[in-house]
Protein backbone atom coordinates (compact mmCIF):
# COMPACT_ATOMS: atom_id res chain seq x y z
CA UNK A 1 0.00 0.00 0.00
CA UNK A 2 2.64 2.57 0.98
CA UNK A 3 4.51 1.63 -2.61
CA UNK A 4 1.50 2.05 -4.21
CA UNK A 5 0.47 5.57 -3.24
CA UNK A 6 4.40 6.82 -3.39
CA UNK A 7 4.30 5.60 -6.93
CA UNK A 8 0.78 7.35 -7.35
CA UNK A 9 2.41 10.51 -5.75
CA UNK A 10 5.47 10.66 -7.93
CA UNK A 11 3.21 9.76 -10.83
CA UNK A 12 1.20 13.02 -10.31
CA UNK A 13 5.05 14.94 -9.33
CA UNK A 14 5.61 14.00 -12.79
CA UNK A 15 2.24 15.15 -14.60
CA UNK A 16 2.55 18.47 -13.40
CA UNK A 17 6.02 18.83 -14.33
CA UNK A 18 5.95 17.38 -17.97
CA UNK A 19 3.82 17.34 -20.48
CA UNK A 20 5.14 14.11 -22.09
CA UNK A 21 3.01 13.97 -25.30
CA UNK A 22 4.51 15.08 -28.51
CA UNK A 23 2.65 18.07 -30.04
CA UNK A 24 0.16 17.50 -32.92
CA UNK A 25 -2.50 20.24 -33.69
CA UNK A 26 -5.37 18.77 -34.37
CA UNK A 27 -7.93 19.35 -37.23
CA UNK A 28 -9.70 22.67 -37.54
CA UNK A 29 -11.31 25.11 -40.41
CA UNK A 30 -10.86 29.13 -40.88
CA UNK A 31 -7.47 28.90 -39.08
CA UNK A 32 -4.32 31.54 -39.98
CA UNK A 33 -1.72 30.58 -41.26
CA UNK A 34 1.70 32.93 -41.77
CA UNK A 35 5.23 32.20 -42.97
CA UNK A 36 8.26 33.95 -41.89
CA UNK A 37 11.96 32.27 -41.61
CA UNK A 38 11.58 28.78 -42.07
CA UNK A 39 8.50 28.31 -40.36
CA UNK A 40 4.49 28.30 -40.77
CA UNK A 41 2.95 30.24 -37.99
CA UNK A 42 -0.77 28.55 -37.20
CA UNK A 43 -3.50 29.89 -35.21
CA UNK A 44 -7.19 29.95 -34.16
CA UNK A 45 -9.88 28.24 -36.40
CA UNK A 46 -12.83 26.39 -35.48
CA UNK A 47 -12.28 22.69 -33.41
CA UNK A 48 -14.43 19.82 -33.85
CA UNK A 49 -16.34 18.75 -31.06
CA UNK A 50 -16.14 14.98 -32.58
CA UNK A 51 -13.55 13.28 -34.73
CA UNK A 52 -15.45 12.78 -38.11
CA UNK A 53 -17.72 15.64 -38.89
CA UNK A 54 -18.08 19.67 -38.23
CA UNK A 55 -21.66 19.49 -36.63
CA UNK A 56 -20.65 20.84 -33.18
CA UNK A 57 -17.52 23.08 -33.19
CA UNK A 58 -16.01 25.47 -31.53
CA UNK A 59 -13.01 28.57 -32.11
CA UNK A 60 -9.88 28.41 -30.62
CA UNK A 61 -6.74 30.31 -29.58
CA UNK A 62 -3.96 27.69 -30.00
CA UNK A 63 -1.18 28.94 -31.70
CA UNK A 64 1.42 26.68 -32.80
CA UNK A 65 4.32 26.27 -35.45
CA UNK A 66 5.68 23.63 -37.69
CA UNK A 67 9.60 24.02 -39.02
CA UNK A 68 10.47 24.14 -42.72
CA UNK A 69 13.50 23.38 -43.63
CA UNK A 70 15.59 25.86 -45.54
CA UNK A 71 14.75 25.61 -49.32
CA UNK A 72 13.33 22.47 -48.64
CA UNK A 73 12.99 19.53 -50.92
CA UNK A 74 11.34 16.13 -50.41
CA UNK A 75 14.20 14.24 -48.75
CA UNK A 76 13.78 16.57 -45.60
CA UNK A 77 10.63 14.88 -44.66
CA UNK A 78 11.46 14.41 -41.39
CA UNK A 79 12.77 18.07 -40.60
CA UNK A 80 9.02 18.94 -40.82
CA UNK A 81 8.17 19.61 -36.69
CA UNK A 82 4.82 20.81 -35.19
CA UNK A 83 5.93 23.28 -31.93
CA UNK A 84 3.06 24.57 -29.77
CA UNK A 85 2.65 27.64 -28.92
CA UNK A 86 -0.51 28.16 -26.89
CA UNK A 87 1.56 29.34 -24.53
CA UNK A 88 2.24 32.45 -26.16
CA UNK A 89 -1.43 33.16 -27.47
CA UNK A 90 -3.64 33.29 -24.26
CA UNK A 91 -4.50 37.25 -24.51
CA UNK A 92 -6.28 35.53 -27.82
CA UNK A 93 -10.16 35.37 -27.85
CA UNK A 94 -10.95 32.32 -29.22
CA UNK A 95 -11.07 32.69 -32.84
CA UNK A 96 -11.96 31.70 -36.18
CA UNK A 97 -11.96 33.51 -39.77
CA UNK A 98 -9.81 36.17 -37.96
CA UNK A 99 -7.06 38.70 -40.85
CA UNK A 100 -3.69 38.10 -40.37
CA UNK A 101 -0.80 40.01 -42.04
CA UNK A 102 3.09 40.07 -41.88
CA UNK A 103 4.76 43.21 -41.60
CA UNK A 104 8.43 43.04 -41.31
CA UNK A 105 8.82 40.76 -38.55
CA UNK A 106 5.52 41.26 -36.69
CA UNK A 107 2.27 39.44 -37.56
CA UNK A 108 -0.63 41.50 -37.13
CA UNK A 109 -4.51 40.16 -36.39
CA UNK A 110 -7.29 42.05 -36.34
CA UNK A 111 -11.12 40.67 -35.60
CA UNK A 112 -12.50 37.45 -36.27
CA UNK A 113 -15.28 35.29 -35.59
CA UNK A 114 -14.97 34.60 -32.12
CA UNK A 115 -19.22 32.89 -31.74
CA UNK A 116 -19.96 32.80 -28.14
CA UNK A 117 -17.18 34.82 -27.25
CA UNK A 118 -18.56 38.21 -29.35
CA UNK A 119 -17.02 41.25 -27.96
CA UNK A 120 -19.07 44.23 -27.45
CA UNK A 121 -18.69 47.14 -29.85
CA UNK A 122 -15.86 49.01 -29.70
CA UNK A 123 -13.77 46.55 -28.28
CA UNK A 124 -10.18 46.47 -28.61
CA UNK A 125 -9.09 43.80 -31.62
CA UNK A 126 -5.89 44.52 -32.66
CA UNK A 127 -3.19 42.01 -32.08
CA UNK A 128 0.70 41.76 -33.03
CA UNK A 129 3.35 39.10 -32.15
CA UNK A 130 6.96 39.67 -32.72
CA UNK A 131 8.51 37.21 -34.36
CA UNK A 132 11.92 38.71 -33.41
CA UNK A 133 11.44 39.01 -29.40
CA UNK A 134 13.52 36.56 -27.71
CA UNK A 135 9.75 36.05 -25.65
CA UNK A 136 7.43 36.56 -27.80
CA UNK A 137 3.73 36.85 -26.89
CA UNK A 138 0.08 37.94 -28.69
CA UNK A 139 -0.27 41.42 -27.40
CA UNK A 140 -3.35 43.18 -27.52
CA UNK A 141 -2.65 46.45 -29.02
CA UNK A 142 -4.62 49.93 -28.74
CA UNK A 143 -4.96 51.70 -31.79
CA UNK A 144 -6.80 55.18 -33.01
CA UNK A 145 -10.10 54.45 -35.05
CA UNK A 146 -9.69 51.33 -35.32
CA UNK A 147 -12.97 49.46 -37.12
CA UNK A 148 -15.41 47.47 -35.61
CA UNK A 149 -15.18 43.75 -35.68
CA UNK A 150 -15.04 42.07 -39.78
CA UNK A 151 -14.93 38.45 -39.92
CA UNK A 152 -14.17 36.23 -43.39
CA UNK A 153 -11.62 40.10 -44.33
CA UNK A 154 -8.06 40.19 -45.27
CA UNK A 155 -5.59 42.18 -44.40
CA UNK A 156 -3.09 43.09 -47.15
CA UNK A 157 0.45 45.07 -46.30
CA UNK A 158 2.05 46.99 -48.73
CA UNK A 159 5.90 47.88 -47.74
CA UNK A 160 6.48 50.76 -50.06
CA UNK A 161 3.69 51.99 -48.48
CA UNK A 162 4.14 51.16 -44.91
CA UNK A 163 0.17 50.33 -44.98
CA UNK A 164 -2.03 47.88 -44.11
CA UNK A 165 -5.35 47.47 -46.36
CA UNK A 166 -8.59 46.32 -45.23
CA UNK A 167 -11.36 46.26 -47.59
CA UNK A 168 -14.75 44.13 -46.65
CA UNK A 169 -15.44 41.36 -44.64
CA UNK A 170 -18.67 40.99 -42.58
CA UNK A 171 -19.52 42.84 -39.58
CA UNK A 172 -19.44 39.94 -37.12
CA UNK A 173 -22.76 41.54 -35.34
CA UNK A 174 -24.43 38.51 -35.30
CA UNK A 175 -23.67 34.72 -34.96
CA UNK A 176 -22.85 33.88 -38.90
CA UNK A 177 -22.65 30.24 -38.25
CA UNK A 178 -25.91 30.08 -37.14
CA UNK A 179 -27.49 32.55 -40.11
CA UNK A 180 -25.10 31.35 -42.63
CA UNK A 181 -25.12 34.29 -44.99
CA UNK A 182 -25.26 38.36 -44.86
CA UNK A 183 -27.66 41.09 -45.90
CA UNK A 184 -26.12 44.24 -47.52
CA UNK A 185 -25.53 46.22 -44.04
CA UNK A 186 -23.94 43.55 -43.08
CA UNK A 187 -21.12 43.59 -45.82
CA UNK A 188 -19.07 47.51 -46.18
CA UNK A 189 -17.29 48.15 -48.58
CA UNK A 190 -15.42 50.63 -46.76
CA UNK A 191 -11.26 50.29 -47.19
CA UNK A 192 -9.31 50.56 -44.03
CA UNK A 193 -6.01 51.82 -43.91
CA UNK A 194 -3.90 51.09 -41.02
CA UNK A 195 -0.40 52.76 -40.65
CA UNK A 196 2.50 50.76 -39.37
CA UNK A 197 4.22 53.57 -37.89
CA UNK A 198 1.65 56.08 -36.47
CA UNK A 199 -1.13 52.93 -35.33
CA UNK A 200 -3.81 55.20 -37.10
CA UNK A 201 -6.68 53.85 -38.94
CA UNK A 202 -7.80 55.86 -41.53
CA UNK A 203 -11.35 54.44 -43.33
CA UNK A 204 -12.17 55.31 -46.99
CA UNK A 205 -15.67 55.15 -47.97
CA UNK A 206 -14.80 55.43 -52.07
CA UNK A 207 -18.06 55.61 -54.20
CA UNK A 208 -16.62 52.96 -56.86
CA UNK A 209 -15.74 50.42 -54.78
CA UNK A 210 -17.48 46.99 -55.42
CA UNK A 211 -19.70 45.16 -54.00
CA UNK A 212 -19.06 44.01 -50.44
CA UNK A 213 -18.05 40.62 -49.90
CA UNK A 214 -16.13 38.15 -47.43
CA UNK A 215 -14.41 34.59 -47.98
CA UNK A 216 -12.93 35.99 -50.62
CA UNK A 217 -8.75 36.43 -51.28
CA UNK A 218 -6.43 39.63 -51.97
CA UNK A 219 -2.98 39.39 -53.38
CA UNK A 220 -0.55 42.02 -53.59
CA UNK A 221 1.24 42.39 -57.16
CA UNK A 222 4.66 44.00 -57.38
CA UNK A 223 3.21 47.15 -58.65
CA UNK A 224 1.48 47.74 -55.59
CA UNK A 225 -2.14 46.64 -57.03
CA UNK A 226 -4.40 44.51 -54.67
CA UNK A 227 -6.42 41.99 -56.59
CA UNK A 228 -9.85 40.33 -54.79
CA UNK A 229 -10.49 37.09 -56.31
CA UNK A 230 -14.13 35.16 -55.28
CA UNK A 231 -15.67 35.37 -51.88
CA UNK A 232 -19.44 35.62 -51.42
CA UNK A 233 -21.75 38.62 -51.68
CA UNK A 234 -25.38 39.31 -50.11
CA UNK A 235 -27.20 36.07 -49.53
CA UNK A 236 -29.47 37.82 -52.79
CA UNK A 237 -26.66 38.05 -54.81
CA UNK A 238 -24.61 35.05 -54.36
CA UNK A 239 -20.92 34.19 -55.22
CA UNK A 240 -18.71 36.89 -56.62
CA UNK A 241 -17.71 36.50 -60.77
CA UNK A 242 -14.70 35.03 -61.01
CA UNK A 243 -14.25 36.48 -64.63
CA UNK A 244 -14.44 39.84 -62.68
CA UNK A 245 -11.01 41.21 -61.30
CA UNK A 246 -11.56 43.83 -58.54
CA UNK A 247 -8.30 45.85 -57.81
CA UNK A 248 -7.66 48.67 -55.72
CA UNK A 249 -4.19 50.85 -56.47
CA UNK A 250 -2.32 51.41 -53.22
CA UNK A 251 -0.04 53.86 -54.82
CA UNK A 252 -2.96 56.86 -55.33
CA UNK A 253 -5.81 55.12 -53.18
CA UNK A 254 -8.69 54.56 -56.52
CA UNK A 255 -10.26 51.21 -57.26
CA UNK A 256 -9.66 50.19 -60.77
CA UNK A 257 -12.81 49.31 -63.17
CA UNK A 258 -13.30 45.73 -62.75
CA UNK A 259 -11.40 43.48 -64.99
CA UNK A 260 -12.66 41.09 -66.97
CA UNK A 261 -10.10 38.59 -67.78
CA UNK A 262 -9.23 37.55 -70.98
CA UNK A 263 -9.53 33.44 -72.70
CA UNK A 264 -11.90 31.38 -72.45
CA UNK A 265 -12.19 29.72 -68.75
CA UNK A 266 -13.30 31.03 -65.89
CA UNK A 267 -13.09 28.79 -62.72
CA UNK A 268 -15.92 28.03 -60.72
CA UNK A 269 -17.24 30.39 -58.32
CA UNK A 270 -15.80 29.96 -54.98
CA UNK A 271 -15.49 31.13 -51.39
CA UNK A 272 -12.85 30.76 -48.94
CA UNK A 273 -10.34 29.06 -51.16
CA UNK A 274 -6.81 30.25 -51.13
CA UNK A 275 -4.50 32.71 -53.17
CA UNK A 276 -0.59 32.98 -53.64
CA UNK A 277 1.22 34.27 -55.83
CA UNK A 278 4.55 32.89 -57.55
CA UNK A 279 7.84 35.35 -58.75
CA UNK A 280 6.93 34.62 -62.44
CA UNK A 281 3.30 36.44 -61.20
CA UNK A 282 1.08 33.63 -61.60
CA UNK A 283 -2.10 33.61 -58.77
CA UNK A 284 -2.85 30.19 -57.49
CA UNK A 285 -5.73 29.62 -55.95
CA UNK A 286 -6.82 26.96 -54.88
CA UNK A 287 -10.14 25.31 -52.98
CA UNK A 288 -12.98 26.31 -51.74
CA UNK A 289 -16.68 26.24 -51.27
CA UNK A 290 -19.79 26.61 -53.76
CA UNK A 291 -22.28 26.87 -50.87
CA UNK A 292 -22.79 22.89 -50.99
CA UNK A 293 -20.74 19.66 -49.81
CA UNK A 294 -19.55 19.41 -53.13
CA UNK A 295 -15.69 19.24 -53.91
CA UNK A 296 -14.67 21.80 -57.09
CA UNK A 297 -14.36 19.72 -59.80
CA UNK A 298 -11.52 22.74 -60.92
CA UNK A 299 -10.48 23.23 -57.81
CA UNK A 300 -6.73 24.24 -58.94
CA UNK A 301 -6.93 27.54 -61.33
CA UNK A 302 -4.26 29.54 -62.12
CA UNK A 303 -4.66 33.83 -63.29
CA UNK A 304 -1.46 35.09 -65.12
CA UNK A 305 -0.87 38.76 -63.95
CA UNK A 306 1.07 39.38 -66.19
CA UNK A 307 -0.65 40.43 -68.84
CA UNK A 308 -3.44 42.54 -69.30
CA UNK A 309 -6.43 41.57 -69.48
CA UNK A 310 -5.68 38.77 -66.98
CA UNK A 311 -6.21 35.09 -67.99
CA UNK A 312 -7.54 32.34 -66.13
CA UNK A 313 -5.92 28.84 -66.74
CA UNK A 314 -6.93 25.34 -65.97
CA UNK A 315 -3.38 24.22 -64.83
CA UNK A 316 -1.65 20.58 -66.15
CA UNK A 317 -1.67 18.43 -63.35
CA UNK A 318 0.56 15.50 -63.89
CA UNK A 319 0.21 13.69 -60.52
CA UNK A 320 -2.76 12.41 -58.57
CA UNK A 321 -4.46 15.56 -56.91
CA UNK A 322 -5.39 14.98 -53.21
CA UNK A 323 -9.18 15.52 -52.30
CA UNK A 324 -9.68 19.17 -52.44
CA UNK A 325 -10.29 21.45 -49.49
CA UNK A 326 -11.90 24.66 -48.14
CA UNK A 327 -11.39 26.75 -45.04
CA UNK A 328 -7.99 25.73 -45.29
CA UNK A 329 -4.82 27.91 -45.58
CA UNK A 330 -1.97 27.55 -48.40
CA UNK A 331 1.25 29.50 -47.65
CA UNK A 332 3.66 29.06 -50.85
CA UNK A 333 6.97 28.65 -49.35
CA UNK A 334 10.12 28.99 -52.95
CA UNK A 335 8.22 26.74 -55.65
CA UNK A 336 6.11 24.58 -53.18
CA UNK A 337 2.22 25.64 -52.25
CA UNK A 338 1.59 24.23 -48.60
CA UNK A 339 -1.96 23.31 -47.74
CA UNK A 340 -2.87 22.50 -44.06
CA UNK A 341 -6.13 21.53 -42.42
CA UNK A 342 -9.84 22.52 -43.88
CA UNK A 343 -12.55 20.75 -45.17
CA UNK A 344 -13.10 18.01 -47.22
CA UNK A 345 -16.24 18.62 -48.63
CA UNK A 346 -18.73 18.51 -45.38
CA UNK A 347 -16.02 16.07 -43.69
CA UNK A 348 -12.98 16.74 -41.74
CA UNK A 349 -10.08 17.15 -44.21
CA UNK A 350 -7.61 14.24 -44.56
CA UNK A 351 -5.19 13.81 -41.78
CA UNK A 352 -5.63 16.89 -39.36
CA UNK A 353 -1.59 17.19 -39.66
CA UNK A 354 -1.30 16.12 -43.25
CA UNK A 355 0.03 18.56 -45.41
CA UNK A 356 -0.76 18.54 -49.20
CA UNK A 357 2.31 20.36 -51.42
CA UNK A 358 1.63 21.15 -54.53
CA UNK A 359 4.96 21.63 -56.87
CA UNK A 360 4.67 25.21 -58.89
CA UNK A 361 8.10 25.29 -60.11
CA UNK A 362 6.94 24.52 -63.95
CA UNK A 363 3.83 26.34 -65.61
CA UNK A 364 3.19 23.83 -67.87
CA UNK A 365 3.36 20.87 -65.36
CA UNK A 366 2.06 20.85 -62.27
CA UNK A 367 2.59 18.23 -59.47
CA UNK A 368 1.22 17.24 -55.94
CA UNK A 369 4.25 16.17 -54.02
CA UNK A 370 3.21 13.07 -51.52
CA UNK A 371 1.62 14.51 -48.31
CA UNK A 372 4.06 15.09 -45.49
CA UNK A 373 2.85 14.15 -42.07
CA UNK A 374 5.40 16.02 -39.65
CA UNK A 375 7.18 15.21 -36.90
CA UNK A 376 5.96 15.88 -33.30
CA UNK A 377 8.83 17.84 -31.73
CA UNK A 378 10.65 14.97 -29.88
CA UNK A 379 12.40 17.54 -27.59
CA UNK A 380 9.22 19.53 -26.59
CA UNK A 381 8.89 19.87 -23.26
CA UNK A 382 6.78 22.02 -20.88
CA UNK A 383 6.96 23.05 -17.32
CA UNK A 384 4.74 23.35 -14.12
CA UNK A 385 2.09 25.32 -15.85
CA UNK A 386 0.37 22.13 -17.49
CA UNK A 387 -1.66 20.13 -14.56
CA UNK A 388 -3.24 16.58 -15.98
CA UNK A 389 -4.83 14.56 -13.89
CA UNK A 390 -3.33 11.67 -12.80
CA UNK A 391 -4.61 8.08 -13.82
CA UNK A 392 -3.97 9.49 -17.84
CA UNK A 393 -0.28 8.62 -17.51
CA UNK A 394 -0.75 5.42 -20.12
CA UNK A 395 -1.58 8.07 -22.89
CA UNK A 396 1.93 9.54 -22.94
CA UNK A 397 5.19 8.55 -24.83
CA UNK A 398 7.67 8.05 -22.23
CA UNK A 399 10.46 7.65 -24.61
CA UNK A 400 11.32 11.69 -25.11
CA UNK A 401 11.94 11.94 -21.20
CA UNK A 402 15.47 13.82 -19.84
CA UNK A 403 17.22 10.88 -19.47
CA UNK A 404 18.55 11.98 -16.18
CA UNK A 405 14.99 12.24 -14.22
CA UNK A 406 14.14 9.08 -16.31
CA UNK A 407 17.36 7.15 -14.63
CA UNK A 408 16.55 8.77 -11.16
CA UNK A 409 12.87 7.65 -11.78
CA UNK A 410 13.97 4.07 -12.43
CA UNK A 411 15.99 3.73 -9.29
CA UNK A 412 13.48 5.48 -7.10
CA UNK A 413 10.64 3.13 -8.67
CA UNK A 414 13.14 -0.25 -8.62
CA UNK A 415 13.96 1.04 -4.58
CA UNK A 416 10.10 0.71 -4.07
CA UNK A 417 9.19 -2.39 -5.99
C1 LIG B 1 17.73 17.61 -50.69
O1 LIG B 1 18.02 17.68 -49.31
C2 LIG B 1 19.01 16.76 -48.90
C3 LIG B 1 19.10 16.86 -47.39
O2 LIG B 1 19.06 18.18 -46.94
C4 LIG B 1 20.31 17.08 -49.62
O3 LIG B 1 21.29 16.15 -49.22
C5 LIG B 1 20.09 16.98 -51.11
O4 LIG B 1 21.26 17.38 -51.80
C6 LIG B 1 18.95 17.87 -51.54
N1 LIG B 1 18.64 17.64 -52.94
C7 LIG B 1 18.43 18.62 -53.80
C8 LIG B 1 18.09 18.19 -55.19
O5 LIG B 1 18.51 19.79 -53.50
C1 LIG C 1 -0.07 23.28 -25.90
O1 LIG C 1 0.35 24.22 -24.93
C2 LIG C 1 -0.69 24.70 -24.12
C3 LIG C 1 -0.15 25.85 -23.27
O2 LIG C 1 1.11 25.57 -22.77
C4 LIG C 1 -1.26 23.57 -23.29
O3 LIG C 1 -2.30 24.05 -22.48
C5 LIG C 1 -1.79 22.51 -24.25
O4 LIG C 1 -2.24 21.41 -23.52
C6 LIG C 1 -0.71 22.07 -25.22
N1 LIG C 1 -1.33 21.22 -26.21
C7 LIG C 1 -0.91 20.01 -26.47
C8 LIG C 1 -1.69 19.21 -27.44
O5 LIG C 1 0.09 19.56 -25.97
C1 LIG D 1 -18.30 53.08 -30.43
O1 LIG D 1 -17.54 54.21 -30.82
C2 LIG D 1 -18.26 55.15 -31.63
C3 LIG D 1 -17.29 56.21 -32.08
O2 LIG D 1 -16.45 56.61 -31.04
C4 LIG D 1 -19.42 55.72 -30.80
O3 LIG D 1 -20.17 56.60 -31.61
C5 LIG D 1 -20.31 54.54 -30.36
O4 LIG D 1 -21.32 55.03 -29.51
C6 LIG D 1 -19.50 53.50 -29.61
N1 LIG D 1 -20.35 52.35 -29.35
C7 LIG D 1 -20.41 51.79 -28.15
C8 LIG D 1 -21.33 50.61 -28.03
O5 LIG D 1 -19.75 52.17 -27.21
C1 LIG E 1 8.74 44.37 -49.75
O1 LIG E 1 7.81 43.36 -50.09
C2 LIG E 1 8.15 42.65 -51.28
C3 LIG E 1 7.03 41.66 -51.52
O2 LIG E 1 5.80 42.31 -51.68
C4 LIG E 1 9.45 41.95 -51.10
O3 LIG E 1 9.81 41.31 -52.31
C5 LIG E 1 10.53 42.95 -50.73
O4 LIG E 1 11.72 42.27 -50.45
C6 LIG E 1 10.10 43.76 -49.51
N1 LIG E 1 11.07 44.81 -49.29
C7 LIG E 1 11.63 44.98 -48.10
C8 LIG E 1 12.57 46.11 -47.99
O5 LIG E 1 11.37 44.25 -47.15
C1 LIG F 1 -18.40 54.55 -44.18
O1 LIG F 1 -19.61 53.85 -44.36
C2 LIG F 1 -20.04 53.13 -43.23
C3 LIG F 1 -21.32 52.39 -43.58
O2 LIG F 1 -21.05 51.46 -44.58
C4 LIG F 1 -20.26 54.05 -42.05
O3 LIG F 1 -20.61 53.32 -40.90
C5 LIG F 1 -18.99 54.83 -41.77
O4 LIG F 1 -19.23 55.79 -40.78
C6 LIG F 1 -18.49 55.52 -43.03
N1 LIG F 1 -17.19 56.09 -42.75
C7 LIG F 1 -16.82 57.27 -43.21
C8 LIG F 1 -15.42 57.70 -42.85
O5 LIG F 1 -17.55 57.97 -43.88
C1 LIG G 1 -3.87 54.86 -59.89
O1 LIG G 1 -2.75 54.00 -60.05
C2 LIG G 1 -2.98 52.90 -60.92
C3 LIG G 1 -1.72 52.07 -60.92
O2 LIG G 1 -1.46 51.60 -59.62
C4 LIG G 1 -3.32 53.39 -62.31
O3 LIG G 1 -3.61 52.30 -63.15
C5 LIG G 1 -4.56 54.30 -62.23
O4 LIG G 1 -4.82 54.85 -63.49
C6 LIG G 1 -4.31 55.42 -61.24
N1 LIG G 1 -5.56 56.15 -61.07
C7 LIG G 1 -5.60 57.45 -60.98
C8 LIG G 1 -6.94 58.05 -60.81
O5 LIG G 1 -4.60 58.13 -61.04
C1 LIG H 1 1.59 34.78 -68.83
O1 LIG H 1 1.37 35.66 -69.89
C2 LIG H 1 2.57 36.13 -70.51
C3 LIG H 1 2.17 37.16 -71.54
O2 LIG H 1 1.24 36.63 -72.45
C4 LIG H 1 3.32 34.96 -71.11
O3 LIG H 1 4.53 35.42 -71.66
C5 LIG H 1 3.59 33.95 -70.04
O4 LIG H 1 4.19 32.81 -70.60
C6 LIG H 1 2.33 33.56 -69.32
N1 LIG H 1 2.67 32.74 -68.21
C7 LIG H 1 2.18 31.52 -68.06
C8 LIG H 1 2.64 30.80 -66.86
O5 LIG H 1 1.38 31.03 -68.84
C1 LIG I 1 11.58 21.47 -30.13
O1 LIG I 1 10.99 22.31 -29.17
C2 LIG I 1 11.94 22.97 -28.34
C3 LIG I 1 11.17 23.72 -27.26
O2 LIG I 1 10.08 24.43 -27.80
C4 LIG I 1 12.78 23.90 -29.21
O3 LIG I 1 13.74 24.57 -28.40
C5 LIG I 1 13.51 23.07 -30.25
O4 LIG I 1 14.23 23.90 -31.12
C6 LIG I 1 12.49 22.25 -31.05
N1 LIG I 1 13.21 21.36 -31.93
C7 LIG I 1 12.96 21.31 -33.21
C8 LIG I 1 13.73 20.31 -33.99
O5 LIG I 1 12.11 22.03 -33.72
C1 LIG J 1 18.00 17.05 -18.13
O1 LIG J 1 17.76 17.75 -16.95
C2 LIG J 1 18.95 18.14 -16.28
C3 LIG J 1 18.55 18.74 -14.95
O2 LIG J 1 17.42 19.56 -15.09
C4 LIG J 1 19.71 19.12 -17.18
O3 LIG J 1 20.92 19.50 -16.55
C5 LIG J 1 20.03 18.44 -18.49
O4 LIG J 1 20.61 19.40 -19.39
C6 LIG J 1 18.76 17.88 -19.11
N1 LIG J 1 19.13 17.13 -20.28
C7 LIG J 1 18.49 17.23 -21.43
C8 LIG J 1 18.99 16.34 -22.51
O5 LIG J 1 17.52 17.97 -21.60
Amino acid sequence: MYKLISLTYLLIIFNNNFVLTDFIPTSRWGANAIYFNNKIYYGGGYLPLYPDNWRGTQPSNEFFSLDVPPSFNLTDRSKFVWTNLSSQSTNLIPFAFSSQCLIEDKIMMFGGDFDKYLPPANTTLVWFYDLSSSSPSWVLTKTTGQPNDLESGSLVYNNNTGNIYMWAGKLSNKNTLLTGGASPEDLPTTMNIFNKDTNVWTSLNLTNAPEGRYDFTSTLLRSGIIVYIGGQLTDANGFADMSQINMYSTTNDTWLPAMTTGGSYVPSTRARHTAVLTKDDRIIVYGGHTGTDKPLSDALAILNVSQIPFVWTQPNVVTFAPSPRTFHTSVLIGDFMIVAFGKSGKYIASGSDDLDILDVSDPSEYSWVNSIMPKPNKTNKISTTVTVKSGTTSNYNFVNFNLSIMVILLVIIQNYL
